[in-house]
């Protein structure tokens, strides 16, 4: 969907030739006797229309309105959302007829800022998005154009931009997590990654078998020894911010189909472990907004991917691995293999010295226990990281919700024959998962968002939901700002100053992914 910001006021929106006027109408609206506002007013005298959010009215060639059609939508006090609600609705309301070309009207909205401007191009981009990669017969989508009105484009440009780029975003990851596992394998991922590296300051690197048992990823390795499909091991690169600067890394679980393995999961609903890749998918998509947004920070994406199978080859309970990080692990349950891919991911991560490393999991069934379809589950053991994820969230409307890190519950992950066990009985699933992961991540300020609950739908409306895309790209741009200060501070300052009297700052370069140090140098291989 192709989206346009415009300045169109009250009076002028009513001349605006379209297939529907979606007009948001907030409880409180300035007197005006301009068509919109009469009809508005009416409406609601009438009873007919009730300004709550979400509540409708649809016309239809309505005197004095160029617009087709024209839609009604409440947005109460109008706070973000509420207009969530309200463009959700509308959007719904015209799913199935023949609109083209929607106007969805802000100009009511008093004190509209990025927020509402986000919630209202985020959910109209939401209702455009459609599945059709593997469908025979593809039906072009109706809705191709949304023009964005507002009293004034000049003030709401910044938030509209952002929010076309977390758009593209969005759409990229629900496209990835919603490709059956047949569509979406590890080099298919890997590939996807490649096409993200033609957009400016994105380069990726893709690591195979061989690439990866020379890094000494043998937990990564155990889990994919049961497929057929080779694992990839994706290295994404966004480099926006000032070369000595310290990246943020996020790791995207990348299982693109997970069985089980030999402790083999139940028939029912197994077809929703294609969207086990929903934690990769939805770095894809926070790199295809960085890629259009342009950020000024450096972003590192690692995704570990392969298949979860059982399989004369594959891993068994109570094998013992050892890990990148040197430590020894048994695997008591093969399905519990999240963990396993992602705590060599996170040893890989030190290397970039980074400033925070997220992952993002669809981990636990315990988590979507725990806390459902509305907030993903947060753990961290830095308060700082915590706090920003967790207002990211709320300021996107991709919420979260944080989790304990006591260190009893790690109790129940000790091996009578290695370092650590992967599983820890039921009880706590979703903590004990993110206190294995832990033991992986003492070299850098750390987070996980187990998004096993809040990735996708199943059911009537099963699909992906393209989150937590939303969150990491605020949280991303929130420290945008804050990479030139970190420039300034002590250590970088200095590099900053020799750079320019050139000499000692090529002796303190930011680690980078295509310079890995000698004993794990690895070459590229192809998708
Ligand atoms: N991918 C699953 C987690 C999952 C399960 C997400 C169901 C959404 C719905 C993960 O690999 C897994 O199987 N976890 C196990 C861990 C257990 C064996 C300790 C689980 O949650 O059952
Ligand atoms: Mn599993
Ligand atoms: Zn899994």
């Amino acid at each position: 969907m192709d989206f346009e910001l415009k300045t169109l006021t009250r009076a002028r929106v009513c001349t605006e030739k379209c297939d529907a006027l979606v007009v948001l109408v907030p409880l409180d609206v300035a007197e005006g006797d301009d068509t919109l506002t009469v009809l508005v007013e009416a409406a609601t005298q009438s009873g007919d229309f009730e300004r709550k959010p979400g509540k409708l009215l649809q016309a239809y060639r309505t005197t004095g309105i160029a617009a087709t059609r024209v839609i009604l939508v409440g947005v109460g006090e109008g706070s973000a959302k509420n207009v969530r609600t309200a463009v959700i609705a509308a959007m719904g309301a015209l799913k199935g007829g023949n609109a083209q070309r929607v106007v969805l009207c802000l100009s009511l909205l008093k004190d509209a800022g990025a927020a509402q401007m986000q919630a209202a191009v985020v959910a109209c981009g939401d209702a455009a998005y459609s599945y059709s990669a593997t469908k025979s017969k593809v039906q072009p989508a109706k809705l191709q154009r949304a023009v964005v009105a507002v009293a004034s484009a000049a003030e709401a440009k910044a938030g509209f931009e952002k929010a076309v780029g977390l758009v593209k975003g969005i759409a990229l990851a629900k496209e990835w997590g919603n490709r059956p596992a047949n569509h979406a394998t590890p080099v298919m991922l890997a590939g996807a990654a490649r096409e993200l590296a033609k957009l400016p300051r994105i380069k990726a690197e893709i690591l195979g078998p061989k690439e990866v048992a020379k890094l000494g990823m043998g937990s990564f390795m155990a889990v994919a020894r049961g497929s057929e499909e080779p694992l990839r091991f994706i290295v994404l690169r966004y480099d926006g911010g000032l070369k000595a600067e310290a990246p943020v890394v996020l790791v995207g679980k990348g299982i693109t189909f997970d069985t089980g393995g030999i402790s083999i999961k139940p028939a029912s609903e197994m077809d929703e472990m294609k969207f086990d890749m929903c934690g990769a998918a939805s770095v894809l998509g926070a790199f295809r907004a960085l890629g259009e947004l342009q950020p000024k920070l450096n972003v590192i994406g690692l995704i570990p991917s392969c298949e979860n199978m059982p399989d004369g080859k594959a891993i068994k309970p109570g094998d013992v691995v050892t890990s990148m990080s040197g430590q020894t692990i048994e695997i008591l349950n093969t399905d519990a293999e999240g963990r396993l891919v992602l705590c060599d991911a996170l040893t890989y991560a030190e290397r970039f010295k980074p400033r925070a490393v997220v992952d993002i999991a669809t981990l636990t069934g315990a988590c979507v226990v725990a806390l459902g379809a509305v907030r993903s589950g947060l753990f961290s053991s830095d308060d700082a990281l915590a706090q920003s994820l967790l207002k990211a969230g709320e300021n996107s409307l991709d919420l979260c919700w944080r989790m304990p890190l006591d260190d009893d519950y790690a109790d129940g992950l000790k091996s009578n024959f290695a370092d650590v066990a992967n599983v820890a009985g039921r009880a706590g699933g979703a903590v004990t998962a993110a206190k294995f992961l832990q033991r992986f991540s003492s070299k850098f300020p750390w987070a996980h968002l187990d998004i096993a609950g809040t990735a996708w739908k199943g059911g009537a409306a099963k699909g992906s939901t393209g989150r937590p895309v939303a969150l990491l790209v605020e949280y991303l741009l929130a420290h945008a700002g804050h990479a030139a200060q970190v420039a300034q501070s002590p250590v970088s300052a200095l590099l900053v100053k020799e750079k320019k009297g050139d000499a000692a700052v090529k002796k303190a370069p930011a680690k980078s992914a295509f310079k890995a140090s000698p004993k794990t140098r690895v070459k590229a291989v192809r998708p």
